[in-house]
């Protein structure tokens, strides 16, 4: 039997219902913030990612699935921040608008070791803002990702915030941390070790308890930001603030990708062990420029869909089921159901039947299976007096009621509304 490749998974039709909530409610917050849907391709140059992560980046070191065709070399994108900045600038974006607002959903591919929350398949909902480096705006796409958290109903989660600075800050924070890390090279993890050459930022957010220690030993507190960076932070702090969003300053968050400067912050899972970011983002202001656009301040961020809904799974469940089963005892009851079903659908109620014509044990069986919400049963007795029963499978209660005041009671219900 051929399975599927390691590090991908098969979205059955019960988990596809809760990606097309999430993926529905993110649309309407990000409409909310006046983002609108960007779709790039799903393969791109290698140089875009090169040139945009930066060849330090263990995702471009390690894990890019790089497809050759003669002499280019594609990539399956790794992310979406880079290709969106590429569309930005190739269509002249910045012409017509100065701060464009995207948001995008779709998968990701990373050559990863294959573990629970980390795949080499996994999807992002995601959003940037390109044209400004106002800290309100910070605040802002912070607070975007508030909302879709809490529109996500998860509860249980951090945002973790820091600042990086300027490139000469960043330098500065390098040159300075390789300093103060030059003793205790052996002490560090095999991964950190190859950091410390490459990306030695990245030896502050390792996930080793002994790199941890040593980390923890140097006592960082965002010295390395240079009086503007400061300013910038602090406006930024003020702003979440303002609008009372919760937030925890972390100087360790560095961030894995190049272009981040100032501003970068992760959401947290408690629920979640190792691979416990469920999102992340962060200002980029010199990408646009760095990949030949305009000088252009920019920021966003990405969630994880895969791990939104392992963290999901892990808080106490509140997935409202809405479905309304029919049930119709006879054929003269049964040849009603059909015009009944098609008056529900066409009122945006989710409802099904059992075609089979089996008992009403049977047929309750099946409704309570599909975990429906109501079952509305018809038989002779209900046709004669135009009425059907109406049954709450949450309850038990049951109630006859009119067939010409069912749709409208239904629709005004919660439980039945899309
Ligand atoms: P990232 O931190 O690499 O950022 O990815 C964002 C989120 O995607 C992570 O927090 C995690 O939830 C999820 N994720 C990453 N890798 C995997 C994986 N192998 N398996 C499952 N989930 C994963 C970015 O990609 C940036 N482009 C975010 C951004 C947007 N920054 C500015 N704008």
């Amino acid at each position: 039997m051929i399975t599927r490749v390691s590090g991908t998974r098969d979205v059955l039709p019960d988990e596809a219902e809760q990606w097309q909530f999430l993926e529905g409610a993110a649309r309407r917050v990000f409409a909310r913030y006046n983002f609108r849907e960007i779709r790039p391709p799903l393969i791109e140059d290698a140089a875009l990612f090169n040139r945009s992560l930066g060849e330090s980046a263990e995702i471009v070191r390690k894990q890019m699935f790089l497809i050759r065709s003669g002499d280019d070399t594609y990539v399956l994108r790794p992310e979406g921040t880079a290709s969106i900045v590429r569309a930005y600038i190739g269509h002249n974006i910045d012409k017509s608008r100065r701060c464009a607002k995207f948001y995008y959903m779709g998968p990701m591919f990373r050559r990863e070791r294959p573990q629970k929350g980390r795949l080499r398949q996994f999807h992002h909902i995601g959003c940037e803002v390109i044209g400004s480096v106002q800290p309100q705006l910070d605040a802002e796409v912070i607070a975007c990702a508030d909302s879709l958290l809490k529109a996500w109903s998860l509860n249980g989660y951090t945002i973790h915030l820091n600042s990086l600075g300027c490139p000469d800050d960043k330098a500065k924070f390098a040159d300075s941390l390789r300093l103060c890390l030059k003793d205790r090279i052996a002490e560090l993890c095999g991964e950190c070790r190859e950091r410390y050459e490459y990306n030695v930022l990245r030896v502050l957010d390792c996930k080793i308890e002994r790199c941890r220690q040593i980390v923890r030993d140097l006592n960082i507190h965002g010295e390395h930001l240079c009086g503007d960076c400061r300013l910038h932070f602090s406006a930024v702090r003020e702003g979440l603030d303002a609008l009372g969003i919760a937030y925890a300053v972390s100087p360790h968050l560095v961030r894995g990708l190049d272009y981040y400067t100032r501003t970068v912050f992760e959401i947290t899972h408690g629920s979640l062990g190792a691979q416990d970011a469920v999102g992340a983002g962060g200002r980029y202001d010199n990408l646009v420029a760095g990949l030949g656009g305009p000088d252009a301040g920019a920021i966003g961020f990405a969630f994880g869909v895969e791990r939104i809904l392992l963290a999901k799974e892990r808080e106490p469940a509140g997935k409202i089921q809405r479905l309304i089963y029919v049930i119709a005892l006879g054929e003269p009851a049964k040849k009603h159901s059909v015009v009944l079903l098609n008056e529900l659908r066409n009122a945006g109620i989710a409802a099904d039947t059992d075609y089979e014509g089996k008992s009403l044990k049977g047929a309750m069986r099946t409704a309570s299976d599909l975990g429906a919400r109501h079952v509305i049963i018809i038989g002779d007795n209900e046709l004669q007096k135009q009425t059907v029963t109406l049954k709450n499978m949450e309850t038990g209660e049951q109630i006859g009621i009119q067939r010409n005041a069912l749709i409208e009671h239904l629709s005004k219900s919660e439980d039945t509304r899309d």
